[in-house]
């Protein structure tokens, strides 16, 4: 597939990349940024500031380079990665752009060490990954449109009613302004919603929380301080707004064919896709335990919800966990999703699937508590509601 020299060339880049990776990364966007402004409706800011989308860019570019001799290691890592970009609506005449960028930033900051050959051998390695990920984009745009009620790009579709679920989230009922069908979604799928707000266009996912095959989407958005969409959404967003939203996507999502144990273990507002999972599982008879970690009682949403499945379905179990409770709270523990926690509710075989979604300290805790106990690594599932980052840190 690569020119013989390529492959020694990119390893030889890759100590490298190692210690500057997120070095020519920063740099790369600040290029493309720069001489592209109309790609910032693509990136998210604080993500830039918090340098976490940098970090997962190098880490991408670092285990390309890495497995450039195997890329099929790389296959597991893909569907995230391109389900991301499409729920973004990333296109084909974008790449050349971030290629370009990409291989001015390398020569940028390795300047003393890139040479023309070397910047040809990333040029040619670029050139072969922004393909397969164009192919696999466009086949799961067009599976998308295909969809029964399915579309690609955006749709209008307005705000049907608007629930305050606790404190701090909210959920918006959304719905097709032509009473036309909406495609049926995987449980734990999120949607994009492309808003302009004081004439700056900003992408931001937001989980569907309902269950899949309603003829509504919902979205529950938790007001973050100094958040720019969700203070929006909260405050200017009312029954009858017109939101432009980008299809479902996602591969955090419910295998319904799988009949095992199923954990879901959730922090804060990391509950909105465990509620279209369990709402899509209950029924189908597999033990589930909805382990939920919240502040405190005001910051609990869905309690009441949650509590009516596992009152009707002898195979559903709640366990609530506050670290701050109030008086009148009625929490099942006090503190954390600790060890000790976590192995009460596993089966004890450790065959379980478990999904988890939270802050990044709680993911890392419940991660590391998860591979300690014995659960199978491909059975601990996990989304990030940002850039994906090193879960093992901890
Ligand atoms: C797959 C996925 C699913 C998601 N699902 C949900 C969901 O169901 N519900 C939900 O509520 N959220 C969800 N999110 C998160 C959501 O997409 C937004 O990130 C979230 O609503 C915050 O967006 P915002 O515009 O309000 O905040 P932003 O404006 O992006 O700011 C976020 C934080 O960064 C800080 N910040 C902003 N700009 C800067 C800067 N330049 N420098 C330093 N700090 C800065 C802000 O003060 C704030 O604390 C999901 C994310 C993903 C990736
Ligand atoms: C070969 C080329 C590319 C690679 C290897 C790549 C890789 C990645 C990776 C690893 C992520 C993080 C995914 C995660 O959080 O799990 C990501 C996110 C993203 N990518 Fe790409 N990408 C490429 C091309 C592009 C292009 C052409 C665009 C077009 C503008 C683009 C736009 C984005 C955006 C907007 C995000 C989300 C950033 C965020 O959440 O803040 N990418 N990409």
């Amino acid at each position: 597939m690569f020119s013989p020299q390529t492959i020694p060339l990119i390893q030889a880049t890759v100590p490298l990349l190692k210690s500057r990776g997120e070095d020519i990364t920063q740099h790369f966007y600040r290029i493309m940024l720069s001489e592209h402004p109309e790609l910032k409706a693509f990136f998210n800011e604080a993500h830039q500031a918090q340098g976490t989308q940098a970090r997962a860019l190098a880490g991408a570019v670092l285990a390309y380079a890495s497995h450039i001799d195997r890329l099929e290691a790389l296959a597991p890592a893909l569907p995230r990665i391109v389900q991301k970009h499409v729920a973004l609506g990333v296109q084909p005449e974008h790449y050349p752009i971030v290629g370009r960028c990409l291989l001015r930033a390398i020569r940028e900051v390795l300047c003393d060490v890139a040479s023309d050959e070397i910047l040809a051998a990333w040029g040619e390695a670029y050139g072969a990954l922004a393909q397969l990920l164009i192919d696999a984009e466009e086949s799961v745009y067009a599976q998308t449109a295909a969809l029964p009620g399915g579309w690609r790009g955006q749709r209008q579709l307005r705000v049907m009613r608007k629930v305050r679920e606790s404190d701090i989230i909210t959920s918006f009922y959304l719905a097709p302004e032509d009473g036309e069908p909406l495609p049926v979604f995987l449980a734990g799928q999120y949607l994009t919603l492309v808003l302009d707000i004081d004439g700056q266009t900003l992408r931001r996912n937001y989980s569907l929380s309902d269950a899949p095959g309603k003829p509504w989407y919902r979205i529950s958005v938790k007001r973050e301080p100094g958040g720019r969409a969700s203070n929006w959404l909260h405050d200017h967003v009312e029954v009858g707004t017109p939101l432009k939203v980008q299809p479902p996507a996602g591969e955090f999502t419910l295998d319904e064919q799988v009949r095992r144990p199923l954990l879901l273990v959730t922090g804060g507002v990391g509950i909105t896709p465990a509620m279209a999972i369990l709402e899509a599982a209950a029924a189908s008879g597999r033990p589930i335990r909805f382990i939920h970690a919240a502040r405190h009682g005001g910051a609990h949403a869905f309690r009441e919800r949650v509590d009516q499945l596992a009152a009707t379905h002898d195979n559903v179990e709640a366990v609530y966990i506050y670290d701050e409770p109030r008086p009148d709270d009625t929490p099942h523990a006090v503190g954390r999703v600790d060890r000790e926690l976590l192995a009460r509710q596993l089966p004890p075989d450790r065959d379980v699937d478990l999904y988890l979604l939270g802050p990044r300290l709680f993911m890392q805790a419940v991660y590391a508590h998860g591979v300690a106990l014995g659960v199978p690594a491909a059975q601990l599932r996990y989304e990030f509601f940002g850039p994906t980052e090193a879960l093992l840190a901890a």
